[in-house]
């Protein structure tokens, strides 16, 4: 098994480079004719040449066949779409490239004047080899398939050559990763309640409900994306796998995702079941309940992965008060937090098979998102509280435990691609991160 670390770097307020690159590559290729080919910009398998890159099109033109319902743009029309692809339109970076918000209109393909017409937020692939065109193309071919509330709709895609980009709904609250651990003030608990029981939802669609079961593989806290009403729906399907037919009970794959996410049986073995999504919804719950990354290097040691720090806590009656985000300041159901860290515990379990189905996990949140049994008016609380103060005085981090989360990486986890085979070198790739503003 190879390893494709991509380590991904804070810059929450410089705009990034790579997606400054990709725009005068942009403007360059669309300055000349629209119709040439981008100059080629990696090595690699990537396409090299007009030759190549015109039959990787026609080639993806026949995979992309089920996708005939979504709309396809022109580069041009992206490019205008987003006032070419200019920074303040940048809504973030990740693996995959820069994301950039525009507006067409309503029911084509043409762009129109910010502000009118349809939002969208457009996506441009790194021009990074056939990882990202694979990606992009299961995108296509998964989203432009699956429809449900929790999952976000791809409107469209655009090849040419080798661009590849996609277009989604804009989502106007950005990502779950933004509120938890970016923003300055904390994300009210029924808010994250309401949030997990979205993100559930769409997950329960995808392994029990869609047509042919479908496993993620990559949920994390970037990939939910948030509403106006904090409705939360899966974005990224650059990794789904169909899950296992007939009677066999796992797909084996090459081993994909991002550290700290992943469940262990599924990095040991490239076995891979829909179970394999459950662990990692037990990771971004715990990351909700705690206001803490899955991994974070700035913390203390022994706190740097928070299945582990939290692991021993979950399943204590009395002990889980100690891991729900300080920054709550008791606002947050007593009753909801207990309910919350036991579903965590069972996500989380090693044994793939004790885990629940998404639709029990659903099930156990419906009610969570409504109690009111508030933890800063209990004594249980307030004693814990006291205890936590006396702690805290006796340790000179002073801290309540919590480090301020502007100081962290933007990305406190390492997202991990691995490669097919041994025949590449394994590269580390770094990618400066996005703006967390929506503009
Ligand atoms: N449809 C959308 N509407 C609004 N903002 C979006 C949309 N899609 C993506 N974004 C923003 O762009 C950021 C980057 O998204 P992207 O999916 O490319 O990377 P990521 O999820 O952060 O990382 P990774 O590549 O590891 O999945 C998101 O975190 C989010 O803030
Ligand atoms: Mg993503």
């Amino acid at each position: 098994m190879i390893w494709k670390l991509k380590v991904q770097v804070a810059s929450s307020s410089v705009f990034p480079l790579t997606c400054m690159l990709s725009f005068s590559e942009s403007k360059s290729t669309n300055d000349g004719s629209r119709d040439q080919p981008a100059a080629p910009v990696v090595s690699g398998s990537t396409t090299t040449s007009n030759a190549e890159s015109n039959s990787s099109t026609s080639k993806v033109g026949e995979e992309l066949k089920v996708a005939s319902q979504l709309r396809k743009f022109t580069f041009y029309e992206l490019k205008s779409a987003t006032r070419n692809f200019r920074p303040e339109s940048l809504l973030g970076e990740g693996g995959f490239g820069c994301v950039f918000k525009g507006w067409i209109e309503e029911n084509g393909t043409a762009p129109v004047k910010p502000g009118t017409g349809l939002t969208v937020a457009v996506k441009t692939l790194n021009h990074d080899g056939l990882q990202g065109h694979k990606e992009w193309l299961a995108e296509v071919n998964y989203l432009g398939e699956l429809q449900h509330p929790n999952l976000v709709k791809l409107i469209g895609y655009c090849i040419e050559d080798d661009q590849r980009l996609l277009v989604y709904e804009f989502m106007p609250r950005g990502s779950l990763e933004n509120h938890l651990f970016r923003r300055s003030l904390p994300l009210p608990w029924p808010i994250r309640m309401k949030i997990a029981l979205g993100a559930a939802r769409g997950l329960a669609f995808l392994h029990e409900e869609a047509e042919k079961p479908v496993i993620y593989r990559d949920f994390k806290t970037s990939n939910i994306l948030l509403d106006a009403d904090y409705n939360a729906k899966l974005s990224d399907f650059g990794l789904a796998k169909d899950g296992p037919e007939g009677d066999k009970t796992h797909v084996s794959t090459r081993v994909m995702g991002t550290y700290g996410y992943a469940a262990p049986e599924y990095v040991m073995t490239g076995h891979l079941t829909s179970k394999s999504d459950v662990y990692s919804f037990g990771v971004v719950l715990l990351e909700m309940m705690t206001g803490r990354r899955s991994m974070d290097k700035n913390r203390p040691n022994g706190e740097h992965n928070l299945v582990e720090w939290a692991r021993p806590h979950l399943g204590e009656r009395r002990r889980f008060f100690r891991l729900i985000d300080p920054r709550l300041d008791g606002n947050f159901s007593i009753k909801g937090a207990l309910k919350a860290a036991q579903l965590a515990h069972a996500c989380l379990s090693r044994d793939p098979k004790s885990r629940p189905l998404m639709s029990e996990v659903v099930e156990v949140l419906k009610p969570l998102i409504n109690l009111k049994d508030m933890a800063s008016s209990s004594y249980f609380f307030q004693s814990m509280q006291a205890e936590r103060a006396a702690a805290n005085s006796n340790n000179q981090t002073g801290r309540n435990g919590l480090k301020s989360q502007a100081s962290f990486p933007r990305n406190g986890h390492q997202p991990v691609r691995s490669l097919s085979n041994g025949s590449h070198p394994s590269p580390y790739r770094q990618s400066p991160k996005p703006n967390d503003k929506q503009p």
